[in-house]
């Protein structure tokens, strides 16, 4: 039986309470569809590294080369309520994640927007019937990248520069990835069952966008199926809040895509019910699309769903890589399992305990975990 070595970066705050709920749930998984997981675990991120002075630790990068996959929580963290950055400025594990999406050129972050049954909707007038699609953030360029500068006369921050690169090879595989995608999941928008892929930009303004619009369309002929749909993004904050059922898979750059998934997992009960995979064509890493969450960090609060669900997309991604029927079948069950507790209802973290269930007693973020490896254990 072949074995997958899985790196856990659980990271700083919630992260380190959701991925041992993730890792619990890949256990059950392995003993119900026979599936043998090594799981290789680094601590990283800004505790961390007030610790040590490393980020993490030096062996972690090589190991992440060689795994199968990663499962990754969150970094940030505040110490005397001030954020921990390193010398530079920058957050103190930021490098980690930059580092495994830039480093393994993990190229597409994939976003389900997805508002499962139980978790009441936070739009009146839309259900889970209306909000089920896919969106697809270029991850490796667009203003994240390390171009920027700070100028100072005297003591006085005087001058700030970001550079926004946008390339014809970055934005031509994170298209073409979000056709490929649009075509293999089949059910099109809730609203008309077309499958289609929205461009997402600002190309009536800026060159970087009207190149990625450029593409999309050089792109979309090879997709004759697939309807082209375009929308600045202005417009698409204001359509996925009023229209969301008229999309299928979303392509945009980088920033867009950050600012517009925090909305999209607003669409579907919130942050922590949002997962992510950071997918390049040799690589892979998974996450819940939250951060670190000094707020509610170590009182066992967190909701671990978004973790678990992005352990579902880590199988979903080994089964296309190693055409392993035993993850694709062990994905159907984290979701079964998922989709079953949350229309039961009774088990929740805070963040789902409001509108019909806010007289539920919050639940532990272990509680959702357990719950979810019986419900495995009783499919099987
Ligand atoms: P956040 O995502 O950690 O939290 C935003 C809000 O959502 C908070 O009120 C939090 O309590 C709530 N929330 C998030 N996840 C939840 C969960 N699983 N269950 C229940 N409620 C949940 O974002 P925030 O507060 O802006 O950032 C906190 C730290 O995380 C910062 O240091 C930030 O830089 C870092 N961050 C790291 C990310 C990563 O590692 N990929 C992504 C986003 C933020
Ligand atoms: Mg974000």
């Amino acid at each position: 039986m072949r074995k997958y070595r899985i790196v856990v970066l659980p990271g700083d705050g919630v992260g380190k309470e959701v991925i041992p709920e993730a890792v619990k749930v890949l256990k059950a998984v392995g003993e119900a569809v026979d599936l043998d997981f090594e799981f290789i675990e680094f601590p990283c991120g800004g505790e961390y590294y007030l610790k040590t002075g490393l980020e993490w630790p030096e062996e972690a990068w090589q190991t992440c080369k060689e795994s199968d996959a990663i499962l990754f929580g969150a970094v940030g963290w505040v110490k005397n309520g001030k954020p921990v950055r390193l010398p530079n400025g920058d957050l103190a594990g930021s490098n980690v994640i930059f580092s495994l999406r830039f480093g393994l050129d993990l190229y597409a972050n994939v976003r389900p927007v997805k508002l499962y049954p139980g978790v009441p909707s936070l739009l009146t007038y839309k259900d889970s019937e209306h909000i089920d699609f896919v969106f697809v953030r270029e991850n490796t360029e667009d203003i994240y990248v390390p171009i920027r500068g700070m100028l100072s006369r005297g003591e006085e921050k005087e001058l700030a520069i970001d550079v926004r690169v946008i390339t014809r090879k970055g934005a031509e595989r994170v298209i073409r990835y979000a056709f490929n995608l649009c075509v293999k999941r089949g059910k099109g928008a809730p609203l008309d069952r077309k499958l289609r892929v929205t461009c997402v930009d600002k190309s009536n303004l800026l060159r970087g966008c009207q190149l990625f619009r450029e593409i999309y369309n050089m792109v979309a002929e090879e997709f004759p199926q697939v309807e082209k749909d375009y929308m600045y993004v202005d417009t698409m904050a204001m359509q996925m809040v009023c229209f969301p059922e008229k999309f299928d898979v979303v392509v945009s750059p980088n920033m867009f895509g950050d600012i517009l998934t925090d909305l999209g997992a607003a669409l579907q009960g919130g942050l922590g019910m949002a997962p992510s995979g950071n997918i390049g064509d040799k690589y892979a890493m998974f996450e819940p699309v939250h951060g670190s969450s000094p707020d509610i960090a170590g009182q066992e609060k967190a909701n671990p769903i978004a973790a678990i669900l992005a352990a579902k997309m880590m199988l979903e991604w080994l089964f296309e890589k190693r055409n392993d029927q035993k993850c694709k079948k062990g994905a159907e069950l984290i979701e079964k399992a998922v989709k079953k507790v949350l229309i039961e209802g009774k088990i929740r973290t805070f963040d789902l305990c409001y509108g019909p269930y806010s007289n539920v007693k919050p639940s532990k973020t272990s509680e959702v975990g357990d719950v979810i490896v019986e419900e495995i254990k009783h499919e099987v």
